[in-house]
């Protein structure tokens, strides 16, 4: 089905971009530069909504700065999918009322999925005063005319009315390194699985425009960057809402034709709509990395169901096996939620069993979390909180005694890694990651960073790899 997606146009963007010069202009005026600090939480889809924010602030010129007390504008970009997430941003939104009093000028922005949920709009409108902007990513494209409001007017903005969502092009960007690149190919979901907020929040499923993909991934392959990875929350709808004819199995086609030495990832595929087509492309195009993020969530065919998920765990298999067939040495990850309401440790049994069976290299593993609106919170949840953390440690404990044994494969093995940065390991200096995104620590000269290297694996834990240079 094809549904309209709203387009900002340009001219609505032209306009963002003199309000940034007007805010500019003021800024100019001051004795010193203005500082910005924006605190990223979540997803990689909120650090390129950051990314955009950054760019929109250097327009405005700010600098930046990741010191809260230094700061002239705080955003914060918030992550709504756990309670977990929820209460560290609320928690540190809450410490910077004491910030402000010390600066009294300074003005705190919240944006991100938060902004979109009614019970902590309210919340932040009412015990969290020192707040002057909040504003969902729906309407990040107007953050300089919400900003400019602030400068102008007197009193607090909030822009979080439900939004289906918008596509704005030609919004600058502050890229975070010069290595790795974000691009968002889609936005929103229409998947509405039951203990999900993401459809709620970030409106519906609308793609970007292929030629606009394209141009900026030639423009970064241009700039140097060796690792691009187009995102959505589920980027194998790619291309449902437009009227192009093009899929997101020729969308990666078209983006591998992009001249360049660089690695193509991708986020998040959901396993209803990963389609062999898309199998095929990935084995096709030599840029694509041998890597794939395939959410499977539960084990069990009835909670799948309640999950509203969309497939069985035979299908799911059945795409594992057709994908193994294609590319034997695909790295596979996924996320399962333990504590699904309802779920008993019987059906949490079908879990266990689907990862004995799949051997994923790396899994993130959930408890579910109530969220506020979606159908599952008001089903009942009579497994108790112990018998829940029991299940899931059993998980992580299984899981790690998987990712030990794939690792262990690596030892002994030359791979050729993109060394992306220095290492908190105490022994080695460098990061590194494989095709498959797996981290390697070695030691080697920091002129290394930013460049594909081989690397011989000398050792691994149940986390990482430890390797060193082979040339
Ligand atoms: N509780 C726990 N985990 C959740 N996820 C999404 N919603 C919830 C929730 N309410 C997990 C899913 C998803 C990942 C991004 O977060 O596993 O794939
Ligand atoms: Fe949430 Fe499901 Fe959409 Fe993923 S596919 S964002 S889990 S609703």
């Amino acid at each position: 089905m094809n549904r309209v997606t709203t387009r900002i146009s340009p001219e609505e963007v032209a306009r963002q971009m003199e309000l940034c010069g007007r805010i500019a202009e003021m800024n100019a005026a001051r004795a010193a530069a203005p500082a910005a600090f924006v605190d990223t939480y979540g997803c990689q889809q909120n650090e390129a909504d950051s990314e955009r924010i950054r760019g929109y602030l250097r327009a405005m010129g700010f600098t930046f700065t990741d010191r809260e007390e230094e700061a002239d504008v705080i955003v914060i970009n918030t992550c709504a999918i756990r309670e977990h997430a929820e209460q560290r941003v609320l928690g540190n939104v809450g410490a910077l009322v004491h910030t402000k009093r010390r600066k009294p000028g300074q003005i705190i922005c919240l944006c991100g999925c938060m902004a979109q949920e009614p019970h902590n709009v309210d919340k932040l409108r009412n015990s969290y005063r020192h707040v002057d902007l909040v504003f969902g990513p729906q309407a990040l494209w107007k953050f300089p005319e919400l900003l400019w409001r602030i400068y102008t007017r007197r009193g607090r903005v909030f822009e979080t009315a439900d939004d289906p969502g918008n596509i704005a092009e030609g919004i600058p960007v502050v890229r975070q390194g010069g290595v790795k690149a974000w691009v968002s190919i889609m936005y929103g979901c229409n998947n509405f699985c039951s203990y999900c907020i993401v459809p709620y929040v970030r409106g519906r499923e609308r793609s970007r425009a292929s030629a606009d993909i394209l141009r900026e991934v030639a423009e970064l392959a241009a700039q140097g960057y060796k690792e691009i990875t187009l995102l959505g929350q589920n980027v194998n709808s790619y291309g449902k809402d437009l009227s192009e004819g093009v899929d997101f199995a020729e969308l990666l086609r078209r983006v591998n034709a992009v001249p360049g030495d660089f690695l193509i990832r991708f986020m998040t595929s959901h396993p209803k709509d990963a389609t062999e087509r898309l199998f095929d492309a990935m084995a096709q195009c030599e840029k694509v990395a041998p890597v794939i993020h395939l959410p499977f969530q539960a084990g069990n065919d009835r909670v799948l169901r309640a999950m509203n998920r969309g497939y069985t765990r035979e299908a799911y298999l059945e795409k594992v096996r057709a994908l193994r067939a294609r590319i034997p040495d695909i790295v596979l990850t996924s996320d399962v939620i333990v504590g699904f309401p309802g779920e008993t440790t019987e059906e949490f049994e079908d879990t266990l069993s689907l990862l004995r069976e799949v051997e994923f290299d790396a899994l993130f593993t959930f408890i579910y979390s109530p969220r506020k609106g979606t159908p599952a919170a008001s089903l009942p949840d009579p497994m108790g909180k112990e018998e829940k953390q029991a299940n899931f440690q059993r998980l992580v404990d299984l899981q790690n005694e998987i990712s030990l044994k794939k690792h262990r494969a690596y030892v002994g093995k030359t791979v050729r890694c993109l060394v992306d940065g220095r290492s908190d390991d105490v022994r080695n200096n460098l990061t590194a990651r494989t095709a498959g995104g797996r981290l390697v620590h070695f030691t080697g000269d920091e002129s290394l960073i930013g460049g594909y290297h081989n690397l011989k694996i000398t050792d691994c834990s149940t986390w990482a790899l430890f390797g060193e240079p082979a040339e």
